[in-house]
């Protein structure tokens, strides 16, 4: 899939996370589950669920990610991200990655995090203004930590995370020059064809938090609701007025669920010269979206019938993830050199 990898003397590893802060959506399948999917087939895979990550912005409502751990983790099964091919592993229980954080923590300004534009955008949802908790502000670091501990080459993402892929390899290259070591390694970014789904009301990004989402578990009602409210081009009144496609959501996200292409592009040729009716582009989305979630649907609510099943597998994964941070860790504390204890010279 990715002639990057012929490059790889060995199977790449890959490394992943996403925040247990509610049921994944249709922007996540799109910016980096539909990768892993693939990734998995042909790399050493790491998927992190990252409940540290999701309590920097929601320490007073623990509960909230407790609970969702249990949710994405029938999400991701449901996809297919399958424990026999890839690890799924759960971030609060491996405690080498918060030593890691704390050691690279000291390799960045707090004016390098305050530019962080992901970061930035996310203050200014949450409304934070300067009341940012540290942790938060930090959450890249710790970022950095999940991707480094596992020596990852790649990972897979949606557009929003570019920024974090870049700011890992600045820690990298600076770990590196002043401890004099390769130990971490730089990474790269797996982009998907469509890199951002806008959220169904046309705003920049799909969220939970924002109300524009679509959860995979969505019934069938609710995409037929989501997709009547998409938003198409305010100026396509009538059905023989050319349209824009630029910009039109229903598009991108035609662009994100058609596989073909050929039919798309003449689809857009119609709508530019005028003649194509945004209810039957509606119709023909809201098939192909419950074509793709309607498996998914059912998967998951086999699967939530079994959560000690999935515990299990949380477990498994969790502990073999611990292994590889921790022997990471004692290569770090090594080249830092901070042995004094081991060994018997003194
Ligand atoms: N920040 C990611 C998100 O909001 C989640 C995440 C945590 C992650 N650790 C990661 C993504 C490591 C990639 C690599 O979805």
């Amino acid at each position: 899939m990715l002639t990057s990898l012929a490059s790889h003397q060995r199977a790449p590893v890959v490394l992943t996370g996403d925040r247990p802060t509610g049921p994944l959506h249709l922007g996540h399948l799109v910016g980096s589950l539909r990768t892993r999917l693939q990734l998995q087939e042909e790399a050493r895979q790491f998927v992190l669920i990252a409940d540290l990550q999701a309590l920097t912005d929601n320490a007073d409502d623990p509960a909230k990610v407790a609970r969702n751990v249990m949710e994405v983790a029938f999400d991701y099964l449901a996809v297919g991200i399958d424990p026999e091919k890839s690890v799924i592993a759960l971030q609060s229980y491996i405690p080498s990655l918060c030593e890691l954080t704390t050691y690279l923590l000291n390799l960045v300004t707090v004016a390098r995090l305050e530019r962080n534009p992901t970061v930035k955008e996310e203050i200014r949802e949450r409304g934070y203004e300067r009341n940012i908790p540290a942790g938060f502000l930090v959450y890249p670091i710790s970022q950095v930590a999940d991707i480094t501990a596992f020596k990852a080459d790649l990972v897979p993402v949606g557009e929003d995370q570019l920024p974090m892929i870049e700011q890992t390899n600045e820690v990298v290259r600076r770990f590196n020059r002043i401890y004099e070591s390769n130990t971490l390694k730089e990474v790269q970014a797996v982009v998907p064809k469509v890199a951002r789904l806008p959220g169904v009301d046309g705003k920049s990004k799909m969220g939970k938090s924002l109300g524009n989402a679509v959860a995979l578990s969505a019934s069938p009602d609710e995409i037929h609701r989501a997709v009547e409210r998409m938003y198409t081009d305010p100026g396509h009144l009538r059905i023989e007025d050319p349209g824009r496609v630029e910009g039109n959501v229903v598009f991108t996200y035609l662009d994100a669920f058609e596989d073909d292409e050929a039919l798309l592009e003449e689809l857009k040729e119609n709508y530019r010269r005028g003649g194509l009716s945004d209810s039957m582009l509606k119709t023909m989305l809201d098939d192909r979206i419950q074509a793709v979630l309607g498996p998914i649907r059912e998967r998951r609510e086999e699967i939530a019938k079994d959560p000690g099943y999935v515990r299990k597998i949380l477990r498994e994964g969790t502990a073999r993830a611990r292994e590889v941070a921790d022997a990471t860790l004692r290569e770090v504390r090594a080249v830092i050199g901070l042995e004094v204890l081991d060994g018997d010279t003194l």
